[in-house]
Order: structure tokens, then C-alpha cells, then sequence
């Protein structure tokens, strides 16, 4: 009697995980794979099946690099396995990645899809941080970027006492001549150019970003 329900109970489980069905009927929902972490079950309306990432990315449940899956480097996989040999192609370590151009201070860097290096720009202003597999503020990357050559704006010494710009001490606020998008705002004496970000401008009077109408106020 203990037997057969041993054996029953087995069976469900051998059931269970050599056949598991997508809990939902609807929509597409992605679940980690309980063992290797370079793959997962898609359900698509209720249809289940085992994919696999692309070489260089893993799956984490958050990851939208591609098909559901994340740059190696960004997914914590505990216990779960997987084989990390890269398929390396020009410029590309792995298939899928972000890799530097140089070693030097650089404001492009190269993002591989399918094994293809496709050059990519920083934002103005920011230059590749290896570490965050990113772009970054020059002055977070003093061992090999010149912010004053990144940004092109030398930050002053001194700021007049009266001046707007000393308001913001001690991180004076400068306007980029010709850019009323932008403003540059200046950490231990390196400039970093900040963006105003969609729907604002630079406002010269209060050197702020301001919203469009606002600006207008003071023409
Ligand atoms: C799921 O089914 C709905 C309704 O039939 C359909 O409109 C939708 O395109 C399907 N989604 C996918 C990903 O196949």
C-alpha cells in the first residue's frame, strides 16, 4: 500500500515537469528554467515551449535585451548552470554584448547583435565606462578621460560672489552657448554636461531647466 502511493506520487511529479503547463491561457508570460540559466519556458496564449538565449545573454525575468533574455554580465543565476564559451565574431566577444572600442577615454562603443558590431554613441557629454558596461560622466572616469576635453568647457577657479552661477555653488551652473537644451554644471572643478530632458529648456535667468512656456515668461 505505502508502495503503490510512493509510486503514485512520483508519478504526478514525473508528470508534472516533464510536461508542465502554462498557468495562464492568455498573453506571453516567461518563467526561469530551474536548472540552466541560459534558458526559460515561454508561454504564448497558453502554448508552452523551452527557448534558449542568445550567446552572451541569460535570463533573468527582467532582461528585454532580446527575447526575454539580458546581458550575461547584468543576471544573477544562483544555482543555475549554463556554458559561458562565447562565440566571438569581429569586435564581438559574444553574439550579444556591449563591448569599449579602445581602452582609452571614448564616446562610442560597440553593441554586438547576432555576432555584428554596430558603433554606438554615448549621450553629449558622457564618455564608456567599462565597469557599467556604459556611458558615465567623464569625471568618473579620471584615470583615463579628460571631462574638459569630453564636455568642451573649462570650469572656472573662482566664481564671482554675486554672480548667478555662484548660487549654485559649489556646483556652478554655466549655459552652453548655442545649446538652450542643455546646461553644464561643474563637480570638483570638472564640468559635466547635464541634459534638461524632453519638454524643458535652459533658462538663462535663472539658469535652470524650466518648462517651455515658463521660458517664455522672461522674452
Ligand atoms: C493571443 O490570442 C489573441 C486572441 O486570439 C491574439 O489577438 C494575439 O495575437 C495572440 N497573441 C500571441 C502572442 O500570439
Amino acid at each position: 500500500m505505502k508502495m503503490v502511493k510512493i509510486f503514485l506520487v512520483l508519478g504526478l511529479i514525473a508528470v508534472a515537469t516533464s510536461a508542465p503547463t502554462c498557468p495562464e491561457p492568455e498573453g506571453v508570460q516567461a518563467y526561469a528554467h530551474t536548472q540552466n540559466c541560459d534558458q526559460f519556458f515561454l508561454c504564448t496564449n497558453g502554448t508552452l515551449t523551452l527557448e534558449t538565449c542568445e550567446n552572451g545573454l541569460l535570463f533573468d525575468g527582467k532582461g528585454a535585451v532580446h527575447n526575454h533574455c539580458n546581458y550575461n554580465w547584468a543576471v544573477e543565476c544562483g544555482t543555475r548552470q549554463h556554458d559561458p564559451t562565447p562565440i566571438s565574431s569581429e569586435g564581438c566577444e559574444y553574439q550579444f554584448g556591449i563591448y569599449p572600442i579602445s581602452h582609452e577615454c571614448s564616446t562610442t562603443y560597440m553593441k554586438c547583435a547576432y555576432g555584428e558590431a554596430i558603433p554606438s554613441e554615448c549621450e553629449p557629454g558622457l564618455a564608456y565606462d567599462e565597469r557599467i558596461h556604459g556611458c558615465n560622466w567623464p569625471d568618473q572616469l579620471l584615470e583615463t578621460c579628460n571631462p574638459e576635453a569630453v564636455v568642451g568647457f573649462k570650469c572656472p577657479t573662482k566664481v564671482a560672489p554675486d554672480s548667478l552661477a555662484a548660487r549654485f555653488w559649489p556646483f556652478p551652473r554655466f549655459a552652453v552657448p548655442g545649446d538652450s537644451k542643455r546646461l553644464i554644471t561643474c563637480v570638483e572643478g570638472h564640468p559635466r554636461l547635464i541634459s534638461c530632458g524632453e519638454d524643458k529648456i535652459f533658462d538663462e535667468s535663472s539658469l535652470t531647466c524650466v518648462e517651455h512656456e515658463e521660458a517664455g515668461h522672461h522674452f
